[in-house]
């Protein structure tokens, strides 16, 4: 049911502060500041290893995982789509975690690199939405996302709800490493309990993101610019735009475009620069810089104090509320949905189900 809803996905974006909220209560204790993650099967404090591997929008959760993982428990993480990963014969010495994301736990791909992680001696851990899926038979453990069924062939919820999972559990490896402390600990988790809050009031900018979305429909190609974990939802937010309003956009490491890229840049393709103010900002804004410099039409994504730096320099730029910077990609994930969505309706597209693509790729 839909509600009153025009689409599924807008029922689903919006459903976001709630199922995000509902999923991070079930791996948080707030009062404490601790982290609250089933009894492993395994010892974590041992691994020495992470492979992540997923498909689509589950692939964006794993690469905002691995910067996760890397800075804050300091362990190796390797990323990658599970069609490539099940027939490169990846090296995996016994004893890793190997860790699958799907929404719907049933994803051919992802499925058969579960199964060869597995012959190599790795632990299995997935994360999936829909309960009792083939995913879950298969690992020793499973951590479900609580985003509820997701009918849009556009995944969003389940992108935010695995994104607060893999948060959850970056805070508890870090803590069986000994590389956080109490106080540390306690601050992760305070900025991941805010996360449902500050996402409702990303969502009072639904209207300024829709009176973009005009304009982009006549685009034929849109670049999406990030770093760091927003470089995920670069691509994610890219993706997206592909999927349902059929219009090419790429999503770009920021600080890759003099590499290339940048020669695709002229007044007819809009640029979306995710920038939240944090370490990486001032770099992010300097390629913006280079992009208006080259007649680029910059829609500047960032929050109040960064639009307050450079929101002049953007043709057009939103203001999101200010959030520690760990926890943005869950933020960012947002208006890049919206963005979207706003565009395939301009175009008239069929937008929850759009046409090639089935929710469930249970072939190869
Ligand atoms: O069910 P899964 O998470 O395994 O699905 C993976 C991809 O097929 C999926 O994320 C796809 O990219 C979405 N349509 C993206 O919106």
């Amino acid at each position: 049911d839909k509600g009153n809803y025009r689409h599924f996905m807008l029922k689903e974006i919006y459903e976001q502060p709630t199922v995000v909220g509902q999923t991070i209560a079930t791996m948080v204790d707030p009062l404490h500041g601790t982290t609250t993650l089933p009894e492993f099967p395994f010892d974590l404090a041992a691994i020495e290893r992470v492979t992540i591997i997923a498909c689509g929008t589950s692939f964006y959760a794993g690469m905002v995982a691995k910067y996760w993982l890397e800075q804050m428990a300091r362990i190796n993480v390797e990323v990658d789509i599970a069609s490539e990963f099940r027939y490169r014969e990846a090296v995996m010495p016994p004893g890793g975690l190997a860790i699958f994301i799907s929404q719907s736990g049933e994803t051919a791909d992802t499925l058969a690199a579960l199964r060869y992680a597995k012959s190599q001696g790795q632990h299995i851990l997935t994360i999936v939405n829909v309960p009792q899926s083939s995913m879950e038979r298969e690992s020793d453990i499973v951590l479900q996302t609580h985003a509820g069924p997701e009918v849009g062939v556009a995944s969003t919820k389940a992108f935010t709800c695995q994104l607060s999972v893999l948060a959850c559990l970056s805070i508890a490896v870090a803590k069986a490493r000994g590389k956080i402390d109490h106080a540390e600990e306690e601050r992760l988790v305070n900025a991941l309990t805010e996360v449902p809050a500050r996402m409702a009031e990303v969502l009072n900018h639904d209207e300024a993101i829709e009176a973009l979305a005009d304009d982009m429909s006549k685009a034929r190609d849109v670049i999406y610019l990030g770093r760091g974990p927003e470089y995920p939802i670069a691509m994610e937010g890219a993706l997206k735009l592909k999927e349902i309003s059929y219009i090419h956009a790429e999503g770009y490491a920021a600080g890759e475009m003099k590499h290339g890229p940048i020669a695709l840049i002229d007044e007819l393709v809009p640029i979306i620069v995710i920038a939240p103010t944090g370490r990486l900002f001032e770099k992010t804004v300097s390629n913006m810089q280079e992009v208006i410099a080259r007649k680029g039409r910059v829609i500047f994504i960032t929050d109040e104090e960064g639009s307050q730096a450079n929101g002049h320099d953007a043709e057009a730029t939103i203001a999101l509320p200010m959030l520690d910077e760990f926890v943005t990609p869950l933020l960012y994930a947002i208006p890049v949905q919206l963005l979207s969505y706003h565009v395939a309706v301009a175009k008239g597209t069929d937008v929850d189900q759009p046409r090639n693509l089935a929710k469930s790729v249970t072939v190869e």
